[in-house]
């Protein structure tokens, strides 16, 4: 083993976009990502539809990530790929591929959480970026996840609070849906969301317990507001879209922050570094960079093409575990419901 020259191949494919990426000794030199437009048309990914996708896209997104990075296969130390969370059919396509890769080019194999690849993606060498000190807390928000965890290591996590019902990205999904936008909706509010006035309408926060989140009642919330609206004007929404989408963002960073605050209590630690495809919400980050000043949080915010799902964060964790030599075997399986 080279230990001066780490070549690592990451390999993403938990819900619909195929990704692959190559790190060397830490640094990004290419991050391909195929997005599967296919599910537009659905309002929402279908599962079946996903992973014919990523057999028909991973081997030219792999092919382009190596050309990309000006390397051979030859020369890849090791391959790294999402074992789970996520969809069974679209985690086996990278599974299966990743483990003949390894197989036929006699490298080892590095199995890989993806939300724990969320919370790494801070390691990730980028000029301009700083990586959190630890312990630091890393709340994951992402259309499948909404978690706040207590990071002690990069191999020492634990999860202190996660959704009970639907995620941050569901909510911002399923209320672009009632409000007639496309999938997903969530960059559509956020634009929209700069042009409105945040309190034009208000909708009650759930109440939770301690660190968990629900998302579940404020999307049904939104829907009888919605409809009740459409009654007396059929045409409220292309009337107030743009304050409609600030008073839904408005709420959805306030639900969030809520529970950051009390985090921070309850932990004393003030290092926060989120990710996960919500953390690209301009609401989110402003709200982060603004309890700097308030609060004196450290907050941590990844470059955007690290935020949604990708491959580089997949080679990170591939990094970090072969420094370690924390090697899977060829009996590695997919885990649909991999746990943190
Ligand atoms: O992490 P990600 O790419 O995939 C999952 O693992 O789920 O996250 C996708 C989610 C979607 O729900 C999408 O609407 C949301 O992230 N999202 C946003 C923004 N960009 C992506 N939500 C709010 N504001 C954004 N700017
Ligand atoms: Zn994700």
């Amino acid at each position: 083993m080279n230990e001066k020259n780490i070549f690592i191949l990451g390999i993403e494919s938990s819900c619909d976009d195929t990704a692959a990426s190559v790190l060397h000794n830490g640094k990004v030199l290419s991050n391909v990502i195929a997005n599967q437009s296919i599910h537009e048309a659905y309002g929402g990914v279908v599962p079946e539809l996903a992973s014919r996708a990523h057999q028909q896209n991973i081997v030219p997104v792999v092919d382009q990530a190596l050309k990309i990075a000006g390397i051979s296969k030859s020369d890849l130390s090791a391959v790294a790929f999402t074992k789970g969370p996520g969809l069974m059919g679209s985690l086996l396509v990278g599974t299966s591929f990743a483990k003949s890769l390894a197989f036929g080019l006699n490298i080892p194999l590095i199995e890989v959480n993806h939300m724990q690849a969320h919370i790494l993606a801070h390691f990730i060498e980028k000029e301009g970026y700083k990586k959190p000190d630890y312990p630091f807390l890393a709340m994951t928000i992402s259309g499948g996840h909404t978690q706040i965890v207590r990071v002690n290591d990069a191999f020492d996590m634990e999860v202190i609070g996660e959704t009970i019902d639907d995620a941050v990205g569901e909510a911002f999904d399923k209320s672009g849906k009632i409000l007639g936008l496309g999938y997903p909706a969530g960059p559509e509010i956020d634009k929209r969301a700069k042009l409105g006035n945040p309190k034009a309408f208000h909708f009650t926060k759930p109440k939770v317990e301690g660190l968990n989140f629900s998302f579940s009642g404020l999307k049904t919330a939104i829907l009888y507001f919605i409809k009740k609206q459409l009654k007396e004007n059929p045409n409220f929404i292309q009337e107030h879209l743009n304050d409609i989408c600030a008073s839904i963002q408005y709420t959805i960073v306030g639900i969030l922050m809520d529970k950051l605050k009390l985090a921070v209590k309850e932990t004393g630690i003030n290092r926060i570094a989120i990710g996960g495809g919500v953390s690209a919400n301009s609401g989110v980050r402003n709200a982060l960079i603004n309890a700097e000043q308030k609060h004196d949080w450290k907050p941590f915010i990844p470059a955007f093409e690290f935020t949604t799902d990708n491959a580089a964060m997949i080679a990170i964790v591939g990094h970090l575990k072969y420094l370690k030599s924390d090697f899977a075997s060829q009996n590695t399986m997919a885990t649909a419901r991999l746990k943190l």
